[in-house]
């Protein structure tokens, strides 16, 4: 059987935040609950304000085929309520993703370092820095929790035998 894939720069393009959100999730949880030393946060920070950093441009890149790749047609077996369910929680998926982002740069009170290249803090008003910090806060544990409903989702998929996840993954011959 044919089944219909993701588009191979929409397949790229979600594996590699996947990965990025995933690491930045765990280890910026880690870093504030279980208290590394200062040496271990710091190199935590520094890894994940370059890493998450790269994602703002692609971020945009992500946007633009989602708009030019269309998604492949939803799988036969889904009802319209399925169908609804996964569009709301792919767009609240997308849209909590591009807050975290700007809400992370703009509450920088520090240079942005992006792998050792400095780039100026946007912002300079401590109200309006605090103000993005927490929303930063907010929208990160709310990315968190999306992405575990969303890993269970496809779980889910998987065991009732409707594979979803092959529609992520490269064609096969
Ligand atoms: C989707 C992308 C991102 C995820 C998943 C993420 C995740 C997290 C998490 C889990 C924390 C700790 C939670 C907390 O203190 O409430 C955190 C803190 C922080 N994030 Fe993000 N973040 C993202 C993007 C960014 C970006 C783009 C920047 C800046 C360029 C940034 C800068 C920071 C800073 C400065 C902190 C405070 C602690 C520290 O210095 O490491 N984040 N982030
Ligand atoms: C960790 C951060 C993740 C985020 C932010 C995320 C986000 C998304 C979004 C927005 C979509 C809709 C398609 C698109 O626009 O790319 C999607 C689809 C999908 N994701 Fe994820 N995802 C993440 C992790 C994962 C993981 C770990 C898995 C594997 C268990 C996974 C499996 C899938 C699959 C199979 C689809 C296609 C669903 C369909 O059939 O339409 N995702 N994801």
């Amino acid at each position: 059987m044919n089944h219909p894939h993701y588009s191979r720069p929409r397949r790229l393009l979600h594996w590699l935040f996947a990965a990025v959100v995933l690491w930045a999730t765990i280890s910026g949880y880690a870093s504030v609950l279980l208290q590394p030393p200062p040496s271990v946060q710091q190199a935590i920070a520094f890894i994940n304000v370059s890493l998450t950093s790269v994602l703002v441009p692609l971020f945009v890149v992500r946007l633009f085929y989602l708009v030019r790749h269309p998604a492949p047609p939803a799988p036969a077996h889904q009802s319209a309520l399925e169908r609804r369910l996964a569009q709301t929680g792919h767009a609240a998926l997308l849209i909590t993703l591009g807050t975290a982002l700007f809400s992370g740069v703009l509450m920088m009170s520090r240079p942005i370092d992006l792998f050792g290249l400095q780039l100026p803090q946007p912002l300079q008003d401590p109200a309006a820095i605090s103000v993005f910090e927490e929303l930063h806060h907010y929208s990160c544990l709310a990315l968190a929790l999306l992405v575990a409903g969303h890993i269970a989702a496809v779980l889910f998929h998987q065991w009732r035998g409707h594979g979803v996840l092959r529609r992520m993954l490269p064609k096969r011959p």
